[in-house]
């Protein structure tokens, strides 16, 4: 077969089903209006949850890493690129979540990918073992892709219904009697494609109650949610009782790059030695290091942009309800409006950004048939007056196209 002719076919395809994936181009920094074809419009898709992708604050940190330590430090981490900024960072985070200690990785991507087969495929001192992971079904793709690479003569890996914890007991209950090594549960913190919490309290329970090790990817969630911005943990009532969380610097945290991985001491000394996407790969540049310090600090001395993420999210909830749109349910910035028909959302998401609204919509495979929808996310650096831009143009085109 030739490669050029298979790949252009398959991107016909994915052209003739509309799972194409296009790129608009913004030509203006990341905020609450950004510039796209010379026209000012409304970002309701971005993660930049804080607004501090373009915050002064951020942005001066990061320049004082350039000036401080250059531009990048060309080497992994045990040869000569950990920096005092790296293990600050590192401390910042731990500290923040209630973890003994944390990793940093080039992003969350990494982070997942690295964690789990950095244990599973690693005999320790087992003459012969085989390890268990229960993932969630709609956990994100990086999670999955973690699990992947554990060689499956040493692991079985086990889908259990979204955020069902019944479903997950009776798997848990089925392997009573098997005889695992190590047994991990996987769930994200926030589930990105509708905006749910993860059952974490249960989660813990069922954890202890089966020696199993809770693991929770919270990218959508710190510096999102919890009274202090702490995560799902904080805003279900349980901060520092998961085992391990992998978490991303490219979303509310400043929104440039980079991911981690919190736990306890051990666990995080032994990832350094043997998680493969940190080992052999780059350190984080010392901006973004710098400027990720100053965003959790300026989270841990000012709640205040937690609480207006809070009060717009409720706002922007509120309105597009009275609209006539049907919403999923929730509190998070994640807030889905589902229209149903993919070409409803496709024809939605035109329109809108003619009416100087940038959103994405969402239609099957990536979300189940009959449920597409356009994804809005709400950022702390909307005022309300924008807010009421982007609800207008809903109300406009919503109205022309019979939605609404
Ligand atoms: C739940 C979740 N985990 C991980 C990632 C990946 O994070 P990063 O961009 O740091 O690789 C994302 C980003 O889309 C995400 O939504």
């Amino acid at each position: 077969m030739n490669l050029n002719e298979a790949v252009r076919r398959e991107i016909g395809r994915l052209e003739r089903t509309k799972t194409f994936k296009k790129e608009t181009v913004i030509e203006s920094e990341q905020g609450a209006v950004v510039r796209v074809a010379g026209k000012d419009a409304v970002m309701l898709a971005s993660n930049n949850y804080l607004g501090l992708a373009s915050d002064p604050r951020i942005k001066q940190a990061a320049i004082r890493g350039v000036r401080d330590y250059g531009y990048g430090v060309s080497s992994v981490r045990f040869l000569c690129g950990t920096l005092t900024v790296h293990r600050q960072l590192e401390e910042k985070i731990a500290g923040f979540l209630g973890t003994e200690d944390a990793v940093l990785f080039s992003s969350c991507f990494a982070a997942n990918e690295g964690f789990f087969a950095s244990i599973i495929n690693e005999k320790m001192d087992a003459e012969s073992y085989r390890d268990v992971i229960y993932s969630d079904r709609l956990n994100h793709a990086s999670i999955i892709d973690g699990t992947r690479l554990c060689r499956a003569e040493v692991v079985d890996r086990k889908i259990y219904e979204h955020a069902d914890v019944n479903d997950l007991q009776k798997k848990l209950e089925a392997d009573r009697e098997a005889s695992y090594r190590f047994g991990f549960i996987a769930t994200d913190g926030v589930f990105s494609m509708e905006g749910d919490l993860a059952p974490l309290p249960a989660l813990i329970e069922i954890s202890k109650k089966y020696g199993r090790i809770l693991f929770a990817d919270d990218s959508h969630a710190v510096g999102v949610i919890g009274a202090t911005g702490r995560g799902s943990p904080e805003q279900l009532g349980v901060h520092g009782k998961v085992d391990v969380l992998s978490g991303t610097l490219g979303k509310a945290l400043g929104g440039a790059s980079g991911g981690y991985i919190a736990g306890n001491r051990d666990l995080i000394s032994y990832l350094r030695q043997k998680s493969r996407p940190y080992t052999f790969s780059n350190s984080l540049p010392p901006s973004i290091a710098v400027a990720a310090i100053e965003a959790f600090t300026i989270l841990e001395q000012d709640p205040s942009l937690i609480e207006r993420l809070r009060q717009n999210t409720a706002y922007f909830r509120k309105h597009i309800q009275e609209l006539g749109y049907k919403i999923l349910a929730g509190e998070h910035p994640i807030v889905p409006v589902m229209l149903g028909e993919a070409s409803v959302a496709m024809d939605m998401s035109e329109a809108l950004l003619e009416e100087g609204v940038y959103i994405k919509g969402l239609w099957y495979p990536v979300v189940p048939k009959g449920e597409a929808r356009l994804r809005a996310q709400i950022s702390a650096a909307f005022d309300q007056a924008t807010l009421d831009r982007a609800l207008t143009a809903f109300e406009k085109v919503g109205k022309r196209l019979g939605v609404i």
